[in-house]
């Protein structure tokens, strides 16, 4: 059984046992064997192992978790960026763009891009990437969308409700009936979570719940774009069905508050309906963040993800959402770094990813820096120096 040691860490975010919310220990090393956390403890006393990492007194956090990507599309909506910028509002409007250029591509032209994407991910320190379909919307489109997707990813989602595609734009439940039935029977067999934009212009809250409840019936778990550009019922429903996740969470009432609130565990290990924040949305789109601090401070559990996509978020780094959330959302450093971490293997309901504690996946990373604070106080510096993947060094 072949072992590696990482030694020489000056400061290891456990998420575990240790200092503060993070879990921190200092001076700490990590053994690997199999490909999972076998020990970890004080450095000076680490076993020997067959070969070694000397992370020479930086950071080592869990790789990041990013519970939610669109990374199936083709092309790119640059000039809708440049439009919004110039004063455009954003509507979602612009899917269908993708989806036409999605469905015009081959498989080898979508392959590249998950490909590219998720390289681009891996080097920023995602060990873990949710991928979605979304940008298809036929039963074929969808279907090789998730083929696809689960070539570079366990955590595939279904979402062949993003948008009523233009060809149903007068009859949705008909498009409603092909999700539930043909579409979800092709996608079903390479997906584990369905997802539906439940928000004015796109899907309400009947369908919604017809969608999501075929999908569990199909063994699917729930997850849901809930609640982004405007107030809505997609977060209370998230809850009700058991939803994983309500992602975006930017226009909450006090009532989703508490719904989300009403699901924690009392033995304080959180949530279960997690609230998956998407700050790069907001940047991309120049809308009012979500209100982080009122979650956190109601005792809700946060995640933080890219939201990576053509549309409003076309950002895979998760080291840039922790600095938006830091400056923008009002999170502490060490919050946001937990609901990277953390945050999104709850979100994906995982308990062997997000934590560097035995038994756990060897999936971790070696920062150029001294301290996890330096994520948010660096912003856009490459600061991710090794990463380990199944306790493999990329
Ligand atoms: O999560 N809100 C819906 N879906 C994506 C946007 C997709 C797009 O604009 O292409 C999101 O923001
Ligand atoms: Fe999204």
């Amino acid at each position: 059984m072949s072992s590696l040691l990482v030694d020489n860490i000056g400061e290891l975010v456990t998420n575990g046992a240790g200092e503060g919310p993070l879990g921190i220990r200092r001076d700490a090393a990590v053994l690997v064997e199999e490909g999972k956390v076998a020990w970890v403890g004080p450095s000076a006393s680490a076993p020997s192992a067959d070969r070694r990492v000397d992370a020479d007194g930086a950071a080592v956090l869990p790789g990041f978790v990013d519970s939610h990507a669109h990374l199936v599309f083709a092309g790119d909506r640059a000039a809708e960026f440049a439009a919004r910028m110039a004063g455009q509002p954003y509507t979602g409007g612009g899917i269908r763009t993708t989806v036409g250029a999605t469905r015009a591509a081959t498989d080898d032209e979508l392959r590249a891009t998950v490909r590219r994407l998720r390289g681009e991910a891996l080097r920023q320190g995602t060990t873990t990437m949710e991928i979605k379909s979304g940008y298809g919307l036929t039963v074929a489109d969808e279907a090789r969308s998730l083929r696809i997707a689960a070539e570079a990813s366990t955590e595939t989602t279904f979402l062949g409700a993003h948008v009523v595609p233009a060809e149903y734009a007068d009859r949705p439940d008909d498009y409603v009936e092909l999700v539930c039935g043909p579409m979800l029977a092709a996608a079903a067999p390479h997906a584990k979570w369905v997802d539906v934009f439940c928000e004015q212009g796109a899907f309400d809250v009947d369908h919604t719940r017809a969608i999501l409840a075929a999908g569990q019936a199909a063994g699917l778990g729930v997850r849901i774009h809930a609640n982004q550009l405007g107030p809505g019922p997609g977060v209370q429903l998230g809850v009700e069905l058991d939803a994983a996740s309500v992602d975006h969470c930017t226009h909450l009432s006090d009532a989703d508050v508490a719904a989300l609130v009403g699901t924690a565990h009392s033995d304080g290990s959180g949530t279960r309906t997690v609230a998956t924040l998407l700050p790069g949305a907001e940047f991309s789109t120049r809308s009012p963040y979500p209100d982080a601090r009122r979650l956190l401070d109601a005792g809700v559990t946060v995640a933080l993800a890219t939201d990576c996509n053509p549309g409003s978020s076309y950002t895979s780094s998760m080291p840039f959402c922790v600095a938006l959330a830091v400056r923008e959302m009002r999170m502490t450093p060490a919050e946001a770094v937990r609901a990277a971490t953390l945050g999104g293997a709850r979100a994906l309901r995982r308990d062997d990813i997000g934590v560097l504690t035995p038994g756990a996946r060897a999936d971790l990373i070696v920062l150029d820096a001294p301290s996890y604070l330096h994520l948010a106080y660096r912003p856009g510096v490459p600061l991710i120096r090794q990463v380990l993947l199944n306790g493999v060094p990329q």
